[in-house]
């Protein structure tokens, strides 16, 4: 096991009814910004119970930012970003799935960055998206209502912000995002439509992956923790499919998500994050969804980097798939693990070849022109995924 450091110092609030936590966990005399996206949250009644309880005590001024999109757009947040500084905002209260509490950290992060006319520099922001905002040293304290669990944005620093202008999806992390509280209630999920539900499962999985699927280094804790948490993933995303209302499921697959990517499996192990940077160019060029780019990327990955990645992989089949036939050659149980992914992955309703999103051989170029322009030329555990392996991992994606 390699040295690290873990900390994480996100308080979190779990379970049915916990909205009303809020009056005790926000300031009682903050000036607090709601964050929230397209419309969900005020249609299914979380907004009123997010500012009910924020009334129930104190003297708190309560102001709110609507229409964070899915990917959440620079330009959106920058509004945002000025409001906290119009309103003298202290509070950010993120009320959404990943993509506002992303949004949010950004804002939480950005706004202080200001103009001589009290706005925010738009030029000062990119050039802090582009550094993955590690140098800020301030931001606004911020907390979260999450109302799907997929990203593990709840409990982490880190986001990704999309500005469709550069046509860029970009990571940022910086130990001032982590939110001070999530509060994650499974009932809020029972809104979701399927595709959203399916979609959080297959982010999960493929973060676990991300931080599993490398090279042994003898970290039993890490390493048999990520594969608990995949085993629940396949068995409760079938069981969700079918018992949409089933709560238990609903609990441990919101649970799941936190710790797939709250740090902690990932400590003192290699990572490769090359599904998901390839995915962001997916998802940056032909709006495909989060997951989806990467359900369609990761079997590829498995496959180009089949050697590099053997050791894991056979462990993967072993652990998590149960093959355990020991006549079969290594290469026969490897792809018999990553055709049991595929099967998964489409089990869900997901696509698993750029085919399955109606895309060609022709979308390859852009991608790996876009992986150039942002600086995406040594992605893996090794840093030897250059733009020659991302081509050869979309070609067998088509
Ligand atoms: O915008 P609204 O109207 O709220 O609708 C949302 C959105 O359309 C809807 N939704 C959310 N909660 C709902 C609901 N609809 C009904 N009932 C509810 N309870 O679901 C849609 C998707 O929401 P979004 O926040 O985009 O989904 P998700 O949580 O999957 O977030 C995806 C974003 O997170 C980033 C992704 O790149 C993507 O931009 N990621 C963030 C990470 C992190 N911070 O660590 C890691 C991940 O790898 C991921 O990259
Ligand atoms: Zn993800």
């Amino acid at each position: 096991m390699n040295n690290f450091q873990y900390y994480n110092p996100v308080r979190i609030v779990f379970g049915e009814g916990q909205i009303t936590q809020l009056s005790e966990l926000v300031p009682t005399d903050a000036r607090v910004l709601i964050t929230y996206g397209g419309g969900s949250a005020q249609r299914t009644g979380t907004l009123d119970e997010v500012k009910e309880a924020l009334a129930a005590s104190g003297s708190r001024d309560v102001f709110e930012f609507g229409g964070i999109e899915a990917n959440p757009e620079f330009t959106t947040l920058l509004k945002a970003a000025d409001m906290v500084n119009e309103h003298n905002i202290d509070f950010i209260l993120a009320v959404g799935g990943g993509s506002v509490l992303d949004g949010s950290k950004f804002v939480a992060l950005v706004a202080s960055l200001t103009e001589e006319d009290g706005t925010v520099s738009r030029e000062q922001a990119w050039d802090a998206l582009i550094s993955y905002c590690k140098n800020l040293d301030s931001a606004i304290d911020l907390g979260a209502v999450l109302t799907i669990p997929a990203t593990g944005s709840e409990m982490n620093s880190g986001g990704v912000i999309n500005y469709s202008e550069r046509q860029a999806k970009l990571p940022f992390g910086n130990p001032l995002a982590f939110p001070k509280f999530s509060i994650l209630d499974p009932i809020k999920t029972l809104t979701l439509p399927e595709r959203q539900v399916m979609n959080g499962v297959a982010d999960a999985f493929v973060h676990v992956m991300e931080q599993y699927l490398t090279y042994p280094v003898n970290a039993k804790v890490q390493d048999a923790f990520a594969e608990s948490l995949l085993k629940i993933l396949i068995a409760e995303g079938l069981v969700v499919k079918q018992e949409p209302n089933n709560l238990e499921t609903r609990k441990n697959i919101m649970w799941t998500a936190t710790m797939a990517l709250n740090g902690l499996i990932g400590t003192g192990v290699p990572q490769d994050w090359t599904t998901h940077m390839i995915g962001h160019e997916l998802t940056s060029l032909h709006s495909i969804d989060h997951a989806r780019t990467l359900t369609i990327v990761l079997p590829s990955v498995m496959r180009e980097l089949k050697e590099s990645k053997k050791e894991k992989l056979l462990q993967y089949a072993r652990n998590v798939w149960d093959i355990t036939d020991t006549d079969q050659n290594d290469d026969t149980i490897i792809e018999t693990a990553i055709v049991y992914t595929e099967n998964f992955f489409r089990d869900l309703g997901l696509p698993v070849s750029l085919e399955d999103v109606d895309l060609t051989e022709e979308a390859i170029d852009p991608i790996v022109k876009q992986l150039e322009a942002h600086k995406m030329v040594k992605l893996g555990e090794h840093g030897k995924n250059d733009l020659d392996v991302s081509r050869r991992i979309l070609q067998r994606a088509v």
